[in-house]
């Protein structure tokens, strides 16, 4: 039995990915992280909405996704969950979260569904995540994988590399895309990989594969939020398509208002209140009265 929102629309489920994939229907993801663009994607029929980690730095100023703790991504998750209704809400889980044992990971998964309203929890990583996210999937907590260039292990790779160039490195890939197969994730993201093997993976693999960086193969695609609008600072990452200047359009209409402002011609009389006609107190009642009120 589907599961509708309350406009009637159909709700995305973890079926729905996998149903997608067997009919060969991308699966459109993209991140959010607040209230208001959470509900434009949603009403626009992204089908995978993510809170990533990736608020770090988009959202919060930080150079890399490592700091943001699972309060932050908490918070934001709620905020997230307000705005969405149809779209399949995925939590990212933080650096740390889940890397210090398996009892502390299962609580933060719990947290999120429970105090966030997720729907699934994404972890970074490859076969030596496969016995957490049995224990996850134990606890009716479905799970995202998401190997490849994965940006909790910047250090470990030394930068944000493309992976997967070598033949041990494709091997590996395949390998871990395989046993997160197997361990039942419900979907898996391809982040910054070559083309080619994403096409390998997407074959052999049941679940669906959600690429960011890794070719038109996969079985849908993600982008960062603020990538996607040209919120961002630096220059896009070859992977990212830019549909408009949210930058340069928001920078207009501020410095529009600033001149405004400074010209005295915000706000004119029609953005202003005024008194109920014949109600008109004469002219020294109002100053009498706002003097009061500085007093
Ligand atoms: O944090 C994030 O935004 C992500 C996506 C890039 C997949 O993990």
């Amino acid at each position: 039995m589907s599961i509708t929102t309350g406009d009637g629309r159909q709700r995305v489920t973890v079926q729905t990915l996998a149903e997608k994939k067997q009919k060969h229907e991308p699966i459109v993801s993209l991140t959010a992280y607040d209230y208001a663009t959470a509900r434009i994607a949603d009403e626009a029929g992204v089908d995978l909405i993510l809170i990533g980690d990736s608020l770090a730095q988009v959202v919060l100023g930080y150079g890399s996704t490592l700091p943001v703790t699972m309060d932050e991504m908490l918070h934001h998750t709620r905020i997230v969950r307000r705005g969405v209704r149809r779209a399949f809400l995925v939590a990212d889980m933080p650096f740390g979260s889940y890397h210090t044992g398996t009892r502390k990971a299962l609580e933060n998964a719990v947290r999120f569904v429970k105090d966030g309203g997720a729907e699934a929890v994404k972890i970074e990583g490859g076969s030596s995540r496969v016995p957490l996210v049995r224990r996850m999937i134990d606890a009716e907590i479905p799970v995202v994988g998401h190997i490849g260039l994965t940006p909790q292990s910047v250090h470990r790779m030394g930068g944000y590399k493309v992976q997967g160039k070598t033949a041990e490195a494709i091997d590996t890939l395949l390998r871990d895309a395989v046993a997160l197969d197997n361990a039942g994730v419900a979907a898996l993201v391809l982040e910054g990989i070559p083309r080619e093997v994403a096409i390998r993976i997407t074959a052999e693999i049941a679940t669906p594969t959600i690429g960011i960086g890794a070719g038109p193969d996969c079985d849908g695609q993600i982008l960062v939020f603020h990538d996607l609008v040209g919120l961002t600072f630096n220059p896009p990452a070859k992977f990212v398509r830019r549909y408009c200047n949210a930058g340069e359009l928001i920078s207009g209409a501020i410095q529009a208002y600033r001149d405004d402002v400074r010209n005295g011609t915000f706000p004119a009389d029609a953005e202003s209140y005024h008194l109920p006609r014949g109600a008109k107190p004469a002219l020294n009642e109002v100053v009498e009265t706002s003097a009061v009120h500085q007093k």
